[in-house]
């Protein structure tokens, strides 16, 4: 079987946060699995808004924005599987993470679009106890519009509550699914 290309997002400011933590999992699973993983760290990166100007879909054919963006476009279009991982930031997902979604605009129209069909990871935690409370919902139903437009198949979400960095970790059965994430998103055909 071809070696399997995944791309990992990390939203949170928190390198050893919560979702960073159930991230490294989904990466431990993919591996072990046989895939490559390459992970982007947001927060760590120059990435600006998207501009409008809308020269990726005429006359340049690119995002004219020269920032660290350019760095993921490429490893995002030879991709087979997306993460994304972001802490629930009022009611919906991390700035952060809402930048990187918005910039994926550069990557062409719906039709042709660099992700369309590409296989989907989400990884989310939150403070409060609920998923509906929190807020979690609402970014899951964002991801689920953007990428059911993109006709990408989420493939599994690993979604829990925490709220110290790391303390997700204790949750063992969230920690094993994220794992099992790795692992499904390494191996589908
Ligand atoms: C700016 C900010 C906004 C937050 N908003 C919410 C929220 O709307 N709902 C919620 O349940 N938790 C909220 N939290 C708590 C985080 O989601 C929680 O601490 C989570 O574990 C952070 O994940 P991370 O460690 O991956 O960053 C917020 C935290 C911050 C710093």
């Amino acid at each position: 079987m071809k070696q399997r290309k995944i791309v990992v997002v990390l939203g949170s400011p928190r390198r050893k946060g919560n979702s960073a933590s159930l991230a490294e999992q989904v990466i431990a699973g993919a591996e072990a699995a046989g895939a490559e993983v390459v992970s982007f760290y947001l927060h760590g990166m120059t990435l600006y808004p998207c501009a409008a100007c809308d020269s990726c879909r005429r006359g340049a054919w690119r995002c004219v924005q020269e920032d660290d963006m350019h760095l993921i476009y490429p490893v995002l279009r030879e991709a087979d599987a997306l993460v994304i991982a972001t802490p629930v930031y009022w009611f919906t997902m991390s700035a952060q993470t809402k930048i990187f979604l918005d910039r994926c605009y550069g990557l062409g129209g719906p039709e042709r679009h660099a992700l369309r069909g590409i296989d989907v990871g989400l990884v989310l935690a939150y403070g409060d106890s609920d998923p509906f409370n929190s807020g979690a919902v609402n970014a899951l139903r964002a991801f689920q519009d953007a990428f059911g437009y993109l006709e990408a198949p989420i493939v599994g979400m690993v979604y829990g509550s925490a709220d110290k960095p790391g303390e997700i970790r204790a949750n063992t059965t969230l920690m094993e699914a994220a794992y099992q994430l790795g692992q499904t998103l390494a191996q589908r055909a």
